[in-house]
């Protein structure tokens, strides 16, 4: 016999399935939220964003240190990095966050049930099964499946969590790997790949395609590239993986006819993530998923059966935390006869590097890929005063606009704080607005954020700081 009744139980705690959680809440839902690890918040807090951007903070302080302190005139003898500590705050940052999503959930009168999930009986119960090796039947109104994604595993070159590692790894080594080969120049290889570069790590990072951040324009990816180089990493691009080489030394790849071979201590495997279902009973439920095992849902998350929804990376779309948020907001309040919607043309996308990378809508790239018109106004961070100041010169900001209407369609920038900045683009998007409504926006001086507007006024060629 069930044990409790719900409106809804959300399978999952990561920042879809707990936000999920908390709107359902607000908005009156008598509501669960089942996870299988110990700690909430998912991929994202425990072993993504956060313990990522914590090794990314505290890195590049030590190289920015350690390369240019006595430009700042600033000399305190050889700095070195105790890996022991740095990996202790980042836990810390990441306990601090997990912790303060359960004291939400105690707050919001959110139940938090930790085993695994599963659908029951005509999909109208979640079975959970718990670490003590019970079983906990909660029956409920509605489901949502919220439960993520895992690294994307080579065939030929399997985890084994020494040598070859996935990010959960990559962001736990216990020293600097000497030779560090990272496979994939996506966001996960570009951000891990500095984080050890920085720390001393001779980086190679192997991408199959001919340029790295490939989802972005292609003057974004030149740029990266050369600045990453300055940086130290080395990049062997149009490179296809094959394997390891006899004595396990080294990762082997083939590039027109050639075997290459990297050496490597450590290897990351970065090549993308896949949506996790195992161990939900999808098919014993009839639930349906697409070719890469995701859940099918149409445009209100509901899945073939009528009362299991999805978001986050379970189901189609970038696979981003944002995203998920956005979407648990909507389908909770879909769910509570409201009208849940997410706008998927304004979700910007970063890459955490230094300089960062930050798009959003339509890029120069896709948009001439696809045949369609731009007009595209590009400013120089170095004719901005605070990137000067901030010695933070390296990148650019550009505005994609409809040459006709003038109608903003997307934005790309390559610069210090670029993950701040295109959030002054992404509400203009949101509302249908121009470049013209960029370009006169006022912004304060000097900050980074100027290069938005100038970009903006070059989209009509009457940029004021550059010709
Ligand atoms: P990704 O899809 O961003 O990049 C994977 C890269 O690997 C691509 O450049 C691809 O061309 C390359 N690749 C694929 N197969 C390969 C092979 N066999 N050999 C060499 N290269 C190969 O995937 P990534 O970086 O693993 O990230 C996974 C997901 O997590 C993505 O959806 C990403 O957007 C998300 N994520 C987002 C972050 C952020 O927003 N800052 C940070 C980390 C992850």
């Amino acid at each position: 016999m069930p044990e409790t009744s719900y409106d809804l139980v959300v399978i999952g705690a990561g920042p879809g399935g707990y936000v999920a959680a908390i709107r359902a809440a607000q908005l009156g839902l008598r509501t669960a939220l089942v996870e299988k690890d110990a700690s909430l918040g998912g991929t994202c807090l425990n072993v993504g964003c956060i313990p990522s951007k914590a090794l990314l903070h505290s890195t590049e302080l030590y190289h920015e240190l350690a390369t240019h302190g006595a430009e700042h005139g600033i000399k305190s003898g050889k700095l070195t990095v105790d890996v022991a500590a740095l990996m202790k705050r980042k836990t810390e940052v990441v306990s601090k966050l997990t912790g303060g999503v359960k004291q939400l959930m105690k707050l919001r009168g959110v139940t938090v049930i930790q085993g695994l999930g599963k659908l029951g009986a005509g999909a109208r119960t979640v079975e959970v099964a718990k670490t003590d090796g019970t079983t906990q039947i909660l029956e409920t109104k509605n489901i949502l499946i919220a439960t993520g994604s895992v690294p994307v595993e080579l065939p030929f070159l399997k985890f084994d969590d020494k040598l070859v590692v996935s990010s959960d790894h990559a962001i736990a080594f216990e020293e600097v790997p000497a030779k560090f080969v990272v496979i994939g120049a996506g966001a996960i290889g570009l951000e891990l790949g500095s984080v050890w570069a920085r720390l001393g790590s001779e980086v190679t990072v192997v991408e199959l395609l001919p340029r790295i951040a490939p989802t972005f324009d292609e003057d974004i990816s030149r740029l990266a590239q050369r600045v990453f180089q300055k940086q130290g990493m080395k990049f062997e691009l149009g490179a296809k993986v094959t394997g390891l080489n006899k004595d396990k030394t080294a990762l082997t790849a083939q590039r027109e006819g050639q075997t290459l071979e990297f050496p490597a201590d450590k290897i990351l495997v970065a090549v993308g993530r896949k949506p996790t279902t195992a161990g939900l009973g999808a098919t014993e439920a009839g639930l349906k998923l697409d070719q890469a095992g995701r859940v099918i849902v149409d445009k209100n998350f509901r899945s073939n059966l009528s009362n299991v929804f999805a978001i986050g990376d379970v189901i189609a779309g970038p696979m981003l935390a944002h995203k998920a948020e956005e979407e648990g907001v909507a389908i909770a309040e879909l769910l509570a006869g409201k009208a849940g919607h997410v706008n998927y043309n304004t979700i910007p996308s970063v890459v955490y590097t230094e300089p960062e990378i930050a798009s959003v809508g339509l890029g120069e790239t896709d948009a001439k890929a696809k045949g369609i018109a731009v007009k595209v106004g590009k400013f120089n961070m170095a004719a901005n005063g605070r990137a000067l100041s901030a010695a933070a010169v390296d990148g650019f900001v550009k505005i994609i606009a409809d040459p006709k209407t003038d109608r903003l369609l997307g934005a790309q920038i390559i610069a210090h704080n670029a993950s701040e900045m295109i959030a002054s683009i992404t509400p203009h998007l949101e509302y249908g607005g121009s470049a013209e409504d960029v370009a006169r926006t006022v912004t304060a001086h000097p900050t980074l954020a100027e290069a938005v507007k100038e970009a903006a006024l070059a989209a009509d060629g009457r940029a004021i700081h550059s010709a």
